[in-house]
């Protein structure tokens, strides 16, 4: 176990969202470079979900072993009559251990409800992936006081029965801190993610007590030690620095140790 809060091993995942031509793949190799320079010394697992075109090429390349892979999406089918569709099952034959559900920009741009993320959750597990659930209230909610009732619903709704620690992850993504520079002040996102901790628990025991928890939106290399030290969170899933090697190893030395 790393040196996360609470003995959990935190993960730090990059989601390059829609970004990355196969030039891209160099960001990937100088990430695994830096990894193996620093000789296990990162107590915490390191992800890249690269875009889907990117994600075969990348899990098979040479030193692929010191990261793990997701897609940023999948269909809640195994296969079928779904063009421009990927399953989970896909994903899982191309090298993906993990796989992104319910991510806000999924939520606004393709009106993706809770009922559609804990589907899709449940097709990550059904193929042995981990599924990393992605929850968070917008500006509004959180100017109109709603935060905790916003994610306790989303979590409530999205999750499957059967999510352990080892086949599920939560990323709170504050709408309002994705790509905006913005973040919630420290006790802010403290309060969230002991709300969640104690839902988690409440549904799921020893299972919920060990899941890992991470925060998303504007994690940066200049403020990550300080946000990956709130208690209760385990790890960080980020957008925007992690397109570049040396801003996201920065952020994954927060875990050096
Ligand atoms: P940014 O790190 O660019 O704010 O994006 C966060 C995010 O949406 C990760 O899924």
């Amino acid at each position: 176990m790393g040196k996360g809060t609470e003995g959990v091993r935190p993960l730090v995942a990059g989601n390059w969202k829609m970004n990355g031509l196969k030039a891209a793949l160099g960001e990937a190799a100088a990430v695994q470079e830096a990894l193996a320079g620093l000789q296990g010394a990162i107590a915490a697992d390191v992800m890249i979900a690269p875009p889907a075109t990117l994600l075969m090429a990348m899990a098979h390349a040479s030193g692929a072993e010191l990261l793990q892979f997701a897609g940023q999406d999948c269909h809640a089918k195994a296969s079928g009559a779904h063009t421009g569709d990927i399953s989970a099952e896909m994903l899982k034959d191309a090298g993906a251990s993990a796989v992104i559900v319910g991510h806000s920009e999924r939520r606004t741009d393709h009106g993706e409800r809770d009922a559609d993320v804990l589907a899709k959750a449940l097709a990550a597990h059904r193929a042995g992936l981990c599924a990393i659930v992605c929850i968070g209230e917008t500006r509004n909610e959180r100017e109109s006081g709603q935060t905790l009732a916003i994610v306790a619903r989303q979590l409530a709704g999205s999750l499957p029965p059967g999510a352990t620690a080892a086949n599920t992850v939560i990323a709170y993504e504050p709408v309002w801190a994705i790509g905006t520079g913005l973040t919630p002040t420290l006790d802010d996102v403290a309060e969230v993610h002991d709300l969640i901790r104690r839902d988690l628990e409440a549904r799921f025991g020893g299972e919920g007590a060990r899941m890992r928890i991470l925060y998303g939106g504007s994690v940066k290399p200049d403020n990550a030690k300080a946000l990956m030290s709130v208690p209760h969170v385990n790890g960080a899933l980020i957008g925007g620095a992690s397109l570049k090697a040396s801003d996201f190893i920065a952020i994954v030395r927060a875990y050096e140790g």
